[in-house]
């Protein structure tokens, strides 16, 4: 059964069904650009720069949707825990700081080289999230924050993650929705088609990387669409919360 958990009405507006344009590949340069090779390359051009850029565009409020993630996993010391898409690390960090064994995966190796000059302790391991190079049941709990909309094949992700989960084990992913509220809705979808370009020219190495941000974004699900994606794969028992107001949302599942 799936549940809202903060919030009492479902967002309006600015709708995606699930499976549209960006899981089918069909329309946009966000949708058409998803190759996994292409969005590697991608990564690979703005990993030196991606945590600054992260801070500045998300006008920090990264720092707290993180730690939002990392009550959502709950790790207990020991946990193995996958952390998809981990990118430079900086989401597989608190899981490490918490006691758990933590294995950032990612498809990008200018993101893991970052990565592993960073924080040298983090495991890292170069991987494609359709294809993970991982034996079934292997983990207490798997997350992903801010890659599954990368990935050009979201059920089949999703499925890919329920495979190498523990029976009763979680699923958290973190990921950009849609704000619940109309007037900042639509405050928010111009900062994300004008000012976020503007600014990523500044702070970024590679400004057209956010300008498919911006579309990616306008092309994912909302927060029901990703629930239903998840049940879709098998996952068992999800809700969501919103967070800032639904410019990201956790979605949570059991295996
Ligand atoms: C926006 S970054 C997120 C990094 C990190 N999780 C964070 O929260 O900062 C998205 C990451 O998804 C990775 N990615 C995209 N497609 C992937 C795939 N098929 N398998 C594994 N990683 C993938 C990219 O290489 C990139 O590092």
């Amino acid at each position: 059964m799936t549940q809202q958990q903060t919030e009492t009405q479902p967002p309006t507006g600015t709708q995606h069904q699930p499976g549209t344009q960006a899981q089918r590949g069909s329309g946009t340069r966000a949708s058409l650009e998803k190759g996994r090779s292409e969005v590697a390359a991608m990564f690979d051009r703005v990993a030196e720069r991606y945590d600054l850029a992260n801070d500045v565009l998300s006008l920090g409020q990264d720092r707290a949707w993180r730690k939002l993630v990392l009550e959502a996993v709950d790790p207990q010391p020991g946990d193995r825990v996958l952390d998809l898409a981990a990118g430079t690390g900086t989401s597989s960090e608190p899981f490490a700081a918490a006691g758990a064994f933590v294995v950032p995966t990612d498809i990008s190796l200018g993101m893991l080289t970052v990565g592993k000059r960073r924080s040298p302790s983090l495991s890292f391991v170069a991987g494609d999230g359709l294809q993970l190079p991982y034996a079934d049941a292997s983990f207490d709990a798997v997350t992903i924050s801010f890659g599954l909309r990368n990935v050009s094949d979201t059920v089949a992700a999703l499925t890919e993650l329920r495979r190498v989960t523990k029976p009763g084990g979680r699923l958290v992913v973190c990921e950009f929705s849609t704000p619940i509220w109309t007037p900042f809705r639509v405050v928010y979808l111009n900062y994300l088609v004008k000012a976020l370009p503007t600014m990523a020219r500044i702070v970024s190495s590679n400004p057209v990387a956010y300008e498919y941000l911006a579309e990616s974004i306008l092309n994912w699900p909302d927060q029901p669409g990703l629930a239903a994606l998840m049940e879709e794969a098998g996952w068992q028992q999800v809700e969501w919360k919103n967070l800032s107001t639904g410019i990201v949302a956790l979605h949570r599942g059991r295996r």
